[in-house]
Parts: C-alpha cells; structure tokens; sequence
C-alpha cells in the first residue's frame, strides 16, 4: 500500500487580492506551495500530485522544478470536488495524505502524526486549537469526546462558532474509501461547494473509525486566506529560524529585525546587526560581524570577516579576515581572497581580488583579476564594456593605482608598477615602471569678475 499525496492549490485566492495564484506568493522567500511540496517530500511517499486551476499556468511553469504529477480543476467546486480529480490516477490499495496549498509552516513531525496511523483502517484528521477560530471548519464531537462532523465557520451555528478546536485541511484515508464518499459529496451549504470535510460526517454515519490527532502548537497549521495572515505567519518564521540561530551560536542585535530568505549556515560568535537580510544559500563562517542593513544572497563569507554597514553582498566568495563595507557592493563572480579590505561607494563584478589587496573608496572593479597587495586609490575605474563585448583588467602583484585612474579594458598592470593619480591607463603599463597620462598644469593669469553693485 503506497502514500500518495495530494496538495489542493486551484483555490480562487479571492481573499488575497491577486492576480498571481496565492499558493506563489512567498514566504521566507519561497512560494508558499513549494515550502509544502519539500514537506510532503520529506515523507518519501510514492507520487505528490498537485490540483491546480485558477492561473494553474502559472503555477505550473513558476514550480516546474518540484517533481510533481499536475491534476487540473477546470471549475473550482470545493475542496471534495479537488480530491476527485485525482481519484482516476490512484489505486484502489493507496492512501492518500492531503495537503492545502496554504498552510505553509507544517511541520514533518506534524504530518508524521497523521502518517503513523494505520490509515488503511480509518481516516485521520489533524485538528488544532486556536485562540481566534473564525474562517476555520469546527471540530464537533459527540458526548463521548469522538468526532462526529467537522461543520464549516459559514454553516456553523452560533453555538458551534464557539468550538476552539477546528480542521486544519489535512487528513489521511485509503483510497477505497475516498471512491466512495466523494461522489456521495453533496453542495448543499453556505458556499455552494463539494466540502472534502464532509467525508467525516459519512466515515462517522458507516461506524468507520476517525482519528483526530491534535496538532498543539496551532501556529503549524494556520492558513493563509489574506496577505495580513501571511504577513502574520512570516513574522513567526522568521522568529523561529532566528530562535535556531541564536541557540547554535549567533548572536543578534534584534531578532525581530532579521530576515532569512533562503538556505543557510551560519557558524559559531557570528554578530549580526539590525535590518540584515539573507537570501538563497549564504554560508557565514565563524566570529564575522554583519553591519546593519546589509543584503547577503548566494554568497559565503568566511570566518573573522567584517561586512560593514548596508553592503549588498551577492553571488561572492569573501576570504577570511577581510572588510567589507560600508556601503559597498559586491555583484556575481567576485572572489576576494584574505585580508582584502573593500571600502565605501566601491563596486566589484566579477573579479578576483588578491590578499591584502585595498580598494577603499568610490571605485568600479569590473571583469578584472588583480593580485595581492595591491593597492587602488579613490576613484578607480575599470572601463571594462565598449558598448558591445566587456574585457579583462589585470593588475599585477603589488601594483600601487593612484586615484582617478581610468583602466581602458582589455589592459595589464605589470607588478610592482606605479600609476600615477588622475591617469586614463590605454594600453600595458609595464612591469616596475610609474605611468601616468596627464595633461601638462599651467596657469593663466585671472581675476574673478565683479558683480555689479545694484541700485
Ligand atoms: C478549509 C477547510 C476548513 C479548514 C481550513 C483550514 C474545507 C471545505 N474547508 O477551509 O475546514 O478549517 O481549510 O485552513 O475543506 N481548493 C481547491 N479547489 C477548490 C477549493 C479549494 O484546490 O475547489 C484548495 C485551495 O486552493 C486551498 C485549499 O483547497 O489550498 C483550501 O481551500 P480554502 O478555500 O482556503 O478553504 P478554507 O475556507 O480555508
Ligand atoms: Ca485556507
């Protein structure tokens, strides 16, 4: 008997203003369906099958990646009617764990709780407590504590409105069962749709076993039905990750004020300061210090490095023992290898920068590979793209670049050159020698001109 899983995503997001699907919209920097999709992929079951149809397009070229089985819902009737979709391409001896697009912090273990069961013999449900039930279906359970129904908020009583216990959305069940609940669904309630709940009140009517497994931190399975509860739900991701930080070993100036949105790793007496972002997969090694402001994404920093103040960190490998920062921005395919300092208003593309090299102020360092302790002076500019093809810059070992320098691509600094501030560098500057280009100083006699007196 094989899991199969079934994610319902063809919901209308109607609640969320929108015209990109809800289940695409991120969280921690991932669409909310793709969060689901590596849960659900966490339990190893034989085919995840996703319902889609409101911009299913979308989603299905936003997601091609997620190895999936794609199932449409031409017309969204109701979250039963989303199941039965899926019914033709399942067997007989299957269960099935279903998932909604929206619930994007479940958790492994939560599932696991569902697919400890023995679902060929009862259906399961997870349910939770909620300070605040309003939206969610309600639990209803008879004298002897056992579920009965699960009632929807819109078709529920006042009295029932009151039930803190409601459905989360995810259940298991045999498939055979499914065959024949599903079409027995009818849409006689408030919204007019084919409820997948319902299949509760008919396993209870046959006398067929209901497990409810209580879910008891709710925060795992909140949905997201508007952009105030996925801002909601954000919020206590990033709490939770910043939590798991701190407790390996990274200190923060401010929790709250932290944003992880990607993969990363992060290193015992890290420092990170208020307003710092990670994105993709960041690699911080130990004792760095992040300023605040900074933007890290798809980079890795190594160890006793300072990334100053608002400095956007993207695509790079940054050496050990190195400044960064402020203010600096370091763009794809640059390497700096130790001791480099990078210093405010300067840009580096695609270059390797050797140790103890400096770059401290207001310079572009584009296509280049420039050697060790080198230093390059205020104003530095590589000319690396004619308007038509970009070109290398190389500057050799110990090469002293004076400010204002304009360095016309493709061009070689020897090592140990000297050159001169305010020169534009056109061809080869050799080896041991000072080049400079500038135009001869002279002065003219002048007298600045007086202003008429008015009146
Ligand atoms: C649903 C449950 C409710 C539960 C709540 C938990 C039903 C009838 N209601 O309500 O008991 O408390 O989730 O968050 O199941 N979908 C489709 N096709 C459809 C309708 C919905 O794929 O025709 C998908 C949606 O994209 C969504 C999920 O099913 O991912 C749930 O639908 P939604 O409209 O959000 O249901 P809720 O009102 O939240
Ligand atoms: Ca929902």
């Amino acid at each position: 008997m094989g899991l199969k899983i079934i994610i319902l995503a063809a919901g209308q997001s109607k609640r969320m203003h929108t015209h990109v699907p809800k289940v695409l919209h991120c969280l921690g920097g991932m669409p909310m369906l793709e969060r689901i999709y590596h849960v659900g992929q966490s339990l190893d079951p034989e085919e995840i099958f996703i319902v889609c149809g409101h911009e299913g397009l979308m989603v299905k070229q936003q997601l091609a990646h997620m190895q999936v089985t794609w199932v449409e819902q031409a017309q969204r009737l109701g979250t039963g009617h989303a199941v039965a979709q899926v019914l033709p391409q399942l067997h007989e001896e299957d269960h099935v764990l279903v998932l909604v697009g929206d619930i994007p912090l479940i958790t492994k273990k939560t599932l696991e709780k569902l697919t400890a069961l023995d679902s060929s013999e009862c259906l399961g449900i997870i349910t939770t407590e909620i300070p605040d039930p309003t939206g969610f279906g309600r639990i209803v359970r008879d004298s002897n504590d056992e579920i009965t129904s699960i009632i929807e908020h819109k078709d529920a009583t006042l009295k029932q409105r009151k039930i803190k216990e409601v459905n989360t959305g995810i259940m298991i069940m045999p498939v055979n069962k499914l065959r024949d609940w599903l079409p027995r669904l009818s849409n006689h309630n408030a919204q007019n749709e084919y409820y997948l709940t319902d299949c509760i009140a008919m396993a209870v009517a046959e006398k067929y076993p209901v497990q409810g497994v209580l879910a008891r931190n709710y925060e795992d399975v909140l949905g997201v039905n508007d952009r105030l509860q996925l801002a909601t739900l954000e919020r206590i991701y990033q709490k939770r990750v910043a939590e798991e930080l701190m407790l390996s070993g990274v200190t923060f100036q401010d929790p709250a004020r932290f944003d992880c949105r990607g993969e990363i790793a992060i290193e015992e007496d890290v420092f990170i300061d208020i307003n710092v972002i990670l994105e993709g997969k960041v690699q911080i090694g130990r004792n760095v210090r992040i300023g605040p402001g900074c933007i890290l994404r798809d980079c890795t920093i190594e160890s006793d490095t300072e990334i100053r103040a608002h400095s956007v960190i993207d695509g790079a490998h940054i050496g050990v023992h190195c400044i960064v920062g402020p203010f600096a921005r370091i763009r794809p395919g640059t390497v700096l290898n130790s001791d480099v300092t990078i210093g405010n208003f300067v840009e580096i593309k695609k270059s390797q920068i050797g140790s103890e090299t400096k770059i401290s102020h207001l310079s572009y360092i584009g296509d280049s590979l420039v050697g060790h302790s080198v230093n390059i002076g205020a104003g530095t500019i590589t000319c690396n793209y004619d308007g038509v093809n970009k070109h290398q810059t190389i500057i050799e070992d110990r090469v002293f670049i004076g400010s204002d320098t304009q360095l016309i691509a493709p061009v070689r600094v020897g090592a140990d050159a000297m050159i001169a501030a305010g020169t534009t560098v056109t061809k080869d500057a050799p080896a041991e020698h000072l080049t400079l280009s500038r135009v001869e100083q002279k002065s003219v006699p002048w007298r600045k001109a007086k202003r008429p007196i008015k009146g």
